[in-house]
Order: C-alpha cells, then sequence, then structure tokens
C-alpha cells in the first residue's frame, strides 16, 4: 500500500463511486464513533460498501459501519461516511484522509466532520455537542501531518493556512440552529491525539494547560486536508466521556457508544438546521 496516494489513485476512487451513482454531492459528511445512525436521514439513499473502493480502507472499529451513503438531506445532496478509518489502525495519514479528496473531486464544496470526544473542559457533560472552533493538530505536530509527501498541487498549495480550518460562516449558522432549537452548543478547541490508548492523566492535565477543551483521535487530519483543498469545514465534537484529570475514574469505549445514543438527535438537529441554510 502506497504511503502517499497520487492524483490518479484518488481520482480511480472517485470513478468507483461515479460508476454506482450519478450523484454529485455538494456537503460531504463524516460520522464518528457511535454516529453512524446520522446516515438514516439521507433520504432515496444509494449505498457503496468501503470494499467496492480502490485504495478506500475499512474501519476495525466497532461502532463504524463500512459504507459511504449518498443521497440527498434537507434537499441538499450530500454524501455521507458512515464511519471513518483512524491512523491507530495502522493506516498511513494519506489512506485516512482519501476519504476528503475524493469528496472534493467528486465536487464537494463543504464538509461536516463529526467525533466522539473526551471532555476537558469541565463544564461541559457526557451527551453535550462542542462546535470545533479551532484545533491543536498534536499528530501534525509530532510529525505525521497528513500533507507531508509529494504536494498534490490539484488540490493546494505546499505551505497551506490554517487560520480559519473551520468556517467562520457555517459556525455562525450552527450557533443560530442551535438558539433557534434550544439546544445547548458548547464550543472550544478540539486536540486531536494519534490513540488507541486513552490519555493519562498527566497527558489531560497538559492538555488542559495548552488550552483543549475536547479530546479525539480523529477529525484533524481531515481537517487539515479539507482546508488545503479550499473545501469549507464545520465541525462537531459529541462529548461522551468526561476527561479523568485526577486519574479516578476510568474511560471505556462501550460509554463513548454510549453516549452516541444521546448525541445522534442533537447533531442530526444541528446538521440539517445548518443544510437548510447552504
Ligand atoms: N480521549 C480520546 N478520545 C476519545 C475520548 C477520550 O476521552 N472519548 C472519545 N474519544
Amino acid at each position: 500500500m502506497p504511503e502517499f496516494l497520487t492524483l490518479e489513485q484518488i481520482d480511480q476512487a472517485v470513478n468507483a463511486i461515479r460508476a454506482k451513482t450519478s450523484l454529485v454531492p455538494r456537503v460531504g459528511m463524516i460520522l464518528g464513533s457511535g454516529l453512524s445512525g446520522l446516515a438514516d436521514l439521507v433520504e432515496e439513499p444509494q449505498i457503496v460498501p468501503y470494499t467496492d473502493i480502490p485504495f478506500w480502507r475499512i474501519s476495525t472499529v466497532q461502532g463504524h459501519a463500512g459504507r459511504l451513503v449518498l443521497g440527498t438531506l434537507e434537499g441538499v445532496p450530500v454524501m455521507v461516511l458512515q464511519g471513518r478509518t483512524h491512523f491507530y489502525e495502522g493506516y498511513s495519514m494519506s489512506e485516512i484522509t482519501l476519504p476528503v479528496r475524493v469528496m472534493k473531486r467528486m465536487g464537494a464544496e463543504f464538509l461536516i466532520l463529526t467525533n466522539a470526544a473526551g471532555a476537558i473542559n469541565p463544564d461541559f457533560e457526557p451527551g453535550d455537542v462542542m462546535l470545533i472552533t479551532d484545533h491543536l493538530a498534536l499528530v501534525a505536530m509530532m510529525g505525521f501531518n497528513p500533507l507531508r509527501g509529494p504536494n498534490l498541487d490539484e488540490f493546494g498549495p505546499r505551505f497551506p493556512d490554517m487560520s480559519q480550518t473551520y468556517d467562520r460562516e457555517l459556525g455562525v449558522v450552527a450557533r443560530q440552529t442551535a438558539k433557534n432549537a434550544g439546544l445547548l452548543l458548547h464550543e472550544g478547541v478540539y486536540a486531536g491525539l494519534s490513540g488507541p490508548s486513552f490519555e493519562s492523566p498527566a497527558d489531560l492535565r497538559f492538555l488542559r494547560a495548552v488550552g483543549a477543551d475536547a479530546v479525539g483521535m480523529s477529525t484533524v487530519p481531515e481537517a487539515i486536508v479539507a482546508r488545503h483543498s479550499g473545501l469549507r469545514t464545520l465541525g462537531f465534537s459529541g462529548i461522551s466521556n468526561k476527561a479523568n484529570l485526577d486519574g479516578n475514574t476510568l474511560t471505556t469505549h462501550d460509554e463513548v457508544l454510549e453516549a452516541g445514543r444521546l448525541l445522534v438527535p442533537k447533531l442530526s438537529t444541528l446538521v440539517r438546521g445548518v443544510l437548510k441554510h447552504l
């Protein structure tokens, strides 16, 4: 498997999807752990299993169905990933961000990223939603930047700006949607780590000291690749657990999946509200 996918390989994946559907997505969506249920909202869905798409990797994680769902939502053509792959599964950064580049080549203008995250901000509770206003790209800072390797000029420049990775106008729409629906929407900084081990109490105290509000194992690579290619990105963290800064409680994947049940209806309200405004 190549560490760096080429434009030709990305387009092979695009062509495999185009062979199954003529839908041109305007919005791409990636659903995090326990959030696959959001794909059930898609109308007249056309399903493409990940195994039918060259170079497209399959998530080995429970709570991530491996299907691409294309259809409409609030009248907007969408392409929804029911489950994502993660760096900790052993895939390359190029592989885990392939779906974002495929979305761009298929015609998408917008990307909605969702994830399950641990709360570092003490005001957040399991089941709450946080609008991601910025991220700490800790994995990228350690050298695992998804743009490492030959630059694909068709998508964007060698040294892309990351000052507005999360689109401000989409953030305004998300806040307004939450307000109209009477839904509590926190906002803050998402720290992206590699996982798969959860953080130690010292890791968490470090993350709090450097300004993180939530922590997880995804999203940042996809957001960097989206920004590089000019996709306008909106990100939501579904809070699944409180980070355990004092080391007195354990964190489990089961609580992450359990919180998903509370989070799917809230995220569906937010996503529908945003799509109505596009
Ligand atoms: N840490 C990292 N990733 C996570 C967490 C967490 O506490 N909860 C859900 N994903």
